[in-house]
């Protein structure tokens, strides 16, 4: 949901800097690029509608002058995506600018005043309220500073914004309240900026912004101050993340690198079993109930999860989207622990439901961004280690969710068989990986389809709505996921010869009921890809086209690999449609808004 950066140099240009910082941010929104340095006095402004390697082919960002400024890529909330509508925004003198993430909930309002006050406004975002305000504050005598802090008094929602003015040169003035924002201490270079990946190849120091807190960059280095305006001090976060880990180094798209890499994600996060084993042993006979909450892919891991607490603890566990929250937010008591899964950590319904469980019950997120909203509100963390992710569409971050929700459902149960097993993930990970070939030549068969359904039973009834979700973001063709026994009860009236049916058919107690209903479509005309064991000569039989896997998968751990390949579906799926699957039109890779 938009991403920003904001940047002070002592001895260098900044253009080129904040132009390939903000493309790192570029997940985060593309659908218009806008940059704001300063000289000389002047502001100099150039900004588009467009991705960012097309508006920088017309408008050529680098040759800016100034050793100071921001930058903004936008997703669109207030007003379409157009040369007037994105940022920065400046003030009619055109001496203060301000990029923005979030939305101002009263910006109606605050517009009507400053018109009838004689402010004249260029777009239709709420944005474009506070470069007006700060003007306003600073005519009344307050430095950048100030304004900042008074606008902040102001405006209402969620929102991170960072400001410069020529009256106050080489300095850039930055806030948050609800979307993230870090900051980077390098060598002469001073940073904002929505997330680490953006400035990871020019710093690993990062310093995480509370609410209300205002960050100050100059030449000369970094002043935070808090909600009361006290000057304080931050504890540095030296990241370990290196910048090629932000780079796609020599796949075509990030998300068929960060497929790529789900077996040293899983392995990475298994080794925070320990730590893991902590929480579990701090909550263990103090609950007796788990609720998960999640929005989207992070919805899909911790259904699994429900299946893994409630067959392998017995706890009663139910999982709710986080948008859906509130209206079972009274049911908690002080014996529940709510879960929430974010690969962000900045997810807005994610974050709202976590506050209201605060209130009454033990939290724990799964986060896989360091520093994020979510990792400093919950009781406890749990820190996925996928390392970065660009990719819009969640992979390497869904496994590691899932690989940390089986090592917290096994530690509760003392399954150590179960753990043992989950160290061999990787590896069949990686089996899968190998023969990505065959998913690149059955994909060629999905390229014109319209519509799709995926099938699963017991573990494998969520690897079939991930399978189908990813398949609907990347690729544009309308798919479902089932519970396969539930399609004869109406949705099997849509299954014909056109219709094809992925069936996540792995070894275990449901096998035999997963295969009649994979007859039940099949007599309907359906076009059957089989997802199932290797030597599974019924499946084999029964299938239009099969992926096989190691039968040592069993259901159990389906979910870890089983998505593989259906992830590889949608990613070449979307390639043969010649689509970008990295930025699929109209999502963003961290919903900050409710
Ligand atoms: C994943 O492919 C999706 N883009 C989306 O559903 C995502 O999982 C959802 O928005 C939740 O994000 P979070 O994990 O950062 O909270």
């Amino acid at each position: 949901m938009c991403g920003i950066v904001g940047c002070v140099l002592k001895n260098d240009k900044v253009a080129p800097i904040l132009l390939d910082s903000i493309s790192k941010l570029e997940y985060r929104g593309y659908d218009s690029i806008g940059l704001a340095t300063a000289c000389d006095g002047k502001i100099n402004l150039k900004k588009d509608a467009g991705k960012i390697d097309e508006v920088n082919s017309k408008l050529n960002f680098a040759e800016m002058p100034g050793n100071y400024g921001i930058a903004h890529v936008r997703w669109a909330t207030h007003g379409d995506p157009s040369k007037e509508n994105s940022h920065p925004h400046l003030n009619s003198a055109g001496t203060i600018a301000v990029v923005h993430n979030g939305i101002i909930e009263n910006y109606l309002a605050i517009k009507e005043d400053l018109i009838s006050e004689g402010y004249e406004f260029k777009s239709d975002t709420d944005t474009e309220v506070i470069p007006h305000l700060l003007d306003k504050f600073m005519k009344e005598g307050l430095d950048l500073e100030k304004a900042v802090r008074k606008v902040i008094g102001v405006i209402e929602g969620a929102y991170a914004l960072a400001a410069i003015c020529t009256d106050e040169p080489n300095k850039v003035v930055a806030t948050r309240k609800d979307s993230p924002l870090i900051v980077g201490i390098g060598e002469d270079e001073y940073f904002v900026a929505s997330d680490s990946p953006a400035i990871l190849k020019y710093t690993n120091n990062i310093a995480y912004l509370d609410k209300g807190d205002i960050v100050i960059l100059t030449e000369d280095g970094v002043t935070f101050k808090d909600e009361n305006d006290k000057v304080i001090k931050k504890e540095i976060d030296v990241l370990d993340w290196s910048p090629e880990m932000a780079e796609k180094e020599g796949y075509d798209h990030f998300m068929i690198k960060e497929i790529n890499e789900q077996d040293v994600a899983i392995r990475n996060t298994l080794g925070e079993k320990k730590k893991i084993k902590a929480i579990v042993d701090d909550v263990k006979g103090t609950i007796n109930r788990v609720v998960f909450v999640a929005c989207g892919t992070s919805y899909h891991a911790s259904l699994t999860g429900k299946y893994l607490i409630e067959s392998l603890v017995g706890i009663p566990t139910e999982v709710l989207l986080a948008s859906e929250f509130k209206y079972s937010a009274k049911a908690l008591n002080d014996q529940t622990l709510v879960i929430f899964i974010s690969q962000s950590g900045e997810t807005a319904d994610t974050l709202k439901a976590l506050d209201a469980a605060n209130e009454v019950s033990k939290t724990l997120a799964i986060v896989n961004v360091r520093g994020s909203s979510a990792t400093r509100r919950a009781d406890y963390v749990i820190q996925t280690q996928a390392g970065p992710e660009i990719g819009v569409a969640a992979t390497k971050t869904y496994v590691s969710q899932l690989i940390a929700i089986y090592l917290f459902s096994a530690l509760l149960a003392d399954d150590e068989e179960l753990l043992k097993r989950l160290e061999k993930v990787p590896d069949y990970i990686d089996e899968v990986l190998k023969k990505q070939g065959i998913i690149r030549e059955i994909s060629h068969l999905y390229k014109r389809d319209k519509d799709a359904f995926f099938i699963g039973r017991g573990f494998s009834y969520p690897i079939a709505l991930e399978g189908a979700l990813k398949l609907k973001e990347i690729s544009y063709i309308h798919a479902e996921g089932y519970a396969a026994g539930e399609l004869k009860h109406g949705p099997i009236a849509l299954i014909d010869e056109h219709i094809p049916v992925v069936v996540v058919a792995p070894p275990g107690e449901d096998y035999k009921k997963i295969m009649s209903n994979l007859q039940e479509v099949k007599a309907r005309g359906a076009d059957i890809l089989g997802i199932g064991a290797k030597g599974d000569k019924d499946l084999i039989d029964e299938s239009d086209n099969v992926f096989l896997i190691n039968p040592e998968v069993d259901d159990i751990l389906a979910p870890l690999v089983y998505i593989v390949p259906l992830q590889l579906l949608s990613y070449h799926v979307s390639v043969i449609r010649k689509l970008d699957p990295d930025k699929p039109k109209n999502l963003a890779k961290c919903v900050t808004v409710e």
